[in-house]
């Protein structure tokens, strides 16, 4: 049954949708992220850390999930001093998101501690994944598993127990995948089968899950980039420097994706303006898969 801002005696038919929605609000609070929690995953760096900062700029709390012990400290400092500045707080978690138990526990205890401050968690940025650039011929089994392990039954098993929590707790929420664009292409110069693969899943699984969640409130949908510039690219560029030649044939922009690019598409996704959205995948690539 989907959680309705109708009450329980009213039948939804007999109810206009426009008062239904969630989105029947000022335009300006559709991006708003106030009295929730979002848990984001890969939010020790890269892309993950600067949608973590998007988050409490929406005036949300941020649950950080990464395998590094610590966040890198300039974003960490940012952090920092929105929370110094707002009620908005956010928590940084060592977490493999491979691990069972170790999501199970460290989502359970987040949950207790966003119930607490009266802002539930009720939105999920999966944004954690690894690449790998090796000849589909060469590839070992063992290399191409870890990323499917990672990008695929990782980000799963991280939505599968945010979506437990807020359906235990009736709450409605979004669950956003970071997917790529190299879910739908498979980029020329870079040999990246797993990944690729890995990518093209998130995005089935964007559609598999929200015809199964739809019933509890809970939106899924993908965001897929283009290149950004992140530790992940730089160290593709750095094993094949004329990459940087052929990414930027594509830039119908004349630059490359910076992580700030992906901050107003995530917020959108999360809050209630994209109300009607889900199981759809939001490309922003600069272009680049528009042109061949
Ligand atoms: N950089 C790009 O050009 C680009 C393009 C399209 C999509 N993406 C996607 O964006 C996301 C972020 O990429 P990025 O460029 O910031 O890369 P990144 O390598 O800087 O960040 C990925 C983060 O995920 C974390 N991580 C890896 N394995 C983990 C695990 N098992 N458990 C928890 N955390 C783990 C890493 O520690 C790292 O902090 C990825 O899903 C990536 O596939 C990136």
């Amino acid at each position: 049954m989907v959680p309705s801002i109708v009450s329980d005696t009213t039948l939804a038919a007999d109810v206009p949708e426009s008062q239904q929605t969630p989105a029947n609000a000022p335009t300006n609070l559709l991006f708003s992220l106030s009295q929730r929690t979002v848990v984001i995953t890969g939010a020790g760096r890269g892309l993950g850390i600067t949608l973590a900062v998007a988050v409490l700029e929406a005036g949300g709390d941020a649950v950080c999930l990464d395998i590094l012990p610590a966040p890198s400290e300039a974003e960490w400092n940012v952090i920092t001093k929105i929370q110094k500045a707002s009620n908005s707080q956010a928590r940084y978690y060592q977490c493999d998101i491979t691990k069972e138990d170790a999501v199970t526990q460290t989502l359970s205890e987040a949950a207790s501690e966003a119930a607490n401050r009266g802002k539930p968690i009720r939105g999920l940025i999966s944004c954690a994944g690894v690449q790998q650039m090796i000849d589909a011929i060469d590839y070992p089994l063992n290399g191409f598993r870890r990323i499917l392990e990672v990008n695929v039954a990782g980000s799963f098993l991280v939505a599968r127990e945010t979506a437990r929590l807020m359906r235990d707790q009736g709450i409605q929420g979004s669950i956003v995948f970071i997917a790529s664009m190299s879910g739908q292409i498979a980029n020329r110069g870079i040999h990246c089968s797993a990944y690729n693969t890995s990518k093209a899943a998130v995005q089935q699984m964007t559609r598999s899950l929200a015809v199964e969640w739809g019933e509890y409130g809970i939106r899924v949908n993908s965001l897929s980039p283009g290149y950004i510039r992140t530790a992940m690219t730089d160290q593709l560029l750095e094993e094949k420097p004329e990459l940087d030649k052929l990414w930027m044939a594509g830039a119908l922009l004349g630059r490359l994706g910076a992580p700030e690019d992906f901050k107003a598409p995530a917020i959108f996704l999360l809050a209630d303006g994209s109300s009607f959205m889900t199981g759809a995948d939001l490309r922003v690539d600069g272009g680049h898969c528009a042109s061949a």
